[in-house]
């Protein structure tokens, strides 16, 4: 078999390697695509490769790199993780990802392995109802303090005066879940370099399920760690629960494998194959879910019943946001909020009536879902954040699917009659 040469993969296109990149069939009997490895445990040829390897898990000299230490036990590797962690990390650019059983897991086991009690965090609200409640509840008992302020193309000036010696990272959804506000990610860095270069290193990570891996690569423009809730576009079909934590620098990834191992939050063998599987049509569900998106947005934006649309396709240059969307996106994608007139009835009503667009939490899937922010996935927010994050009760969020845009738009139509 013809094998492609570090050079020319260095020329290929993220969806041509998430066919085949990383797997040689050949070492499964000519399998084209990879079979599930489901197993805990990997043999050791001698005893004195399972001796070396504890003592590189016990900080006994230099490891080879990780694909070269051989497998040992499926918490800490496993053919399928790996598969999905070398694609995901081709497709980002980025040095090295580890996959987890959920989004929930890769950013609690990245925030413990990058936070200490003592340290501060900035986050930029509103982030994910879960993430919120992490930060809020659980970092903070471990005094974990949080510094909360609005996202937006004025967080940058906002974050400046709340970096002191104890900030290690700034926490940043861009686009923000649910109101899709911006947040200028490189601005952010530049603020971390120049503020953390005597307090020591500022951290920008960033949660960029909302945009999915198609239409922005936060890395580009300056986050250390890269975050992803796999569940949505990169599983993309509603089928598997799933995430992966990305980074560039070598201390890093080491931190994130290391507490990954202690704390077990793998995902299963199946799990990760399913995100592999799905890797393959990424590019074609989202851009296919976005061209869908701007038709639905215009519909939304043009219709008596709604008061105002949040959809990055509908920036124009005169929204303060819109620079910040044209340096770090290739695209709008497929998320939309949308403020009814009137309030929390309404909303139910309209949710209520839909016929072909599912009423279900989460989002980037095949199948078009609509949920209520406020009563739903950030019913856990302080009524503070709420405020911050326009999470209002005639807020309603849609996550645009692959369906037929004239059925949906019916749907749409029909539903917010009856609002
Ligand atoms: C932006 C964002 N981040 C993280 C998560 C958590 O991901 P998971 O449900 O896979 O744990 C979600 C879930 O909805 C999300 O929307």
């Amino acid at each position: 078999m013809t094998k492609l040469t570090d050079s020319e993969i260095a020329r290929m296109h993220p969806e041509t390697l998430a066919l085949s990149y990383g797997f040689d069939p050949w070492l499964s009997e000519g399998a084209v695509k990879p079979p599930v490895f489901l197993t805990s445990t990997f043999a050791f040829k001698h005893a004195a490769d399972g001796k070396q390897f504890f003592a590189w898990a016990h900080g006994e000299g230099t490891p080879p790199p990780r694909r070269e230490m051989g497998l040992i036990y499926s918490r800490i590797n496993n053919p399928n993780l790996e598969i999905f962690e070398d694609r995901i990390a081709l497709w980002e650019g980025m040095r090295d990802a580890y996959s987890f059983s959920s989004g929930m897991a890769a950013i609690a086991t990245t925030l413990l392995a990058t936070h200490r009690p003592g340290d501060e965090m900035i986050v930029c609200a509103p982030v994910y109802g879960g993430t919120d409640s992490l930060i809020h509840t659980f970092l903070k008992s471990l005094g974990i303090t949080a510094h909360f302020i609005p996202a937006g193309f004025e967080a940058a000036d906002l974050a400046a005066p709340l970096i002191t010696a104890r900030t290690r990272s700034i926490f940043i959804e861009s686009p923000a879940n649910p109101n899709n506000r911006l947040t200028d990610i490189a601005r952010m860095k530049e603020l971390a370099i120049r503020r953390g270069q005597a307090a020591g290193r500022v951290l920008v990570i960033v949660d960029n399920t909302m945009a999915g891996p198609v239409f922005a690569h936060p890395a580009r423009v300056g986050a250390d760690i890269v975050l992803y809730s796999a569940t949505k576009f990169i599983g993309g079909h509603s089928d598997v629960v799933g995430g992966v934590a990305l980074a560039n620098d070598d201390a890093l990834l080491t931190a994130i494998a290391q507490h990954r191992a202690l704390l077990g939050g793998m995902p299963n063998p199946y799990t990760a194959w399913l995100m592999t599987r799905s890797l393959e049509t990424l590019k074609i569900r989202a851009e296919q879910q976005q061209r869908t998106a701007e038709r639905v947005a215009g519909f939304l934006a043009g219709h008596p019943k709604v008061r105002k649309v949040c959809y990055l396709g509908l920036l124009t240059a005169s929204d303060p946001d819109y620079a910040i969307y044209k340096r770090q996106h290739s695209g709008p994608g497929s998320l939309i909020s949308f403020y009814l007139r009137g309030g929390e009835r309404e909303a139910f009503a309209f949710l209520d009536s839909l016929k072909v667009i599912k009423l279900a939490v989460s989002l980037g899937s095949t199948e078009s879902l609509a949920q209520h922010p406020a009563s739903m996935t950030h019913s856990g927010l302080t009524a503070e954040d709420k405020v911050l994050g326009g999470i209002t009760d005639d807020l309603v969020r849609l996550s645009v699917g692959i369906e037929h845009h004239e059925d949906l738009l019916w749907d749409i139509g029909q539903a917010l009659e009856k609002s």
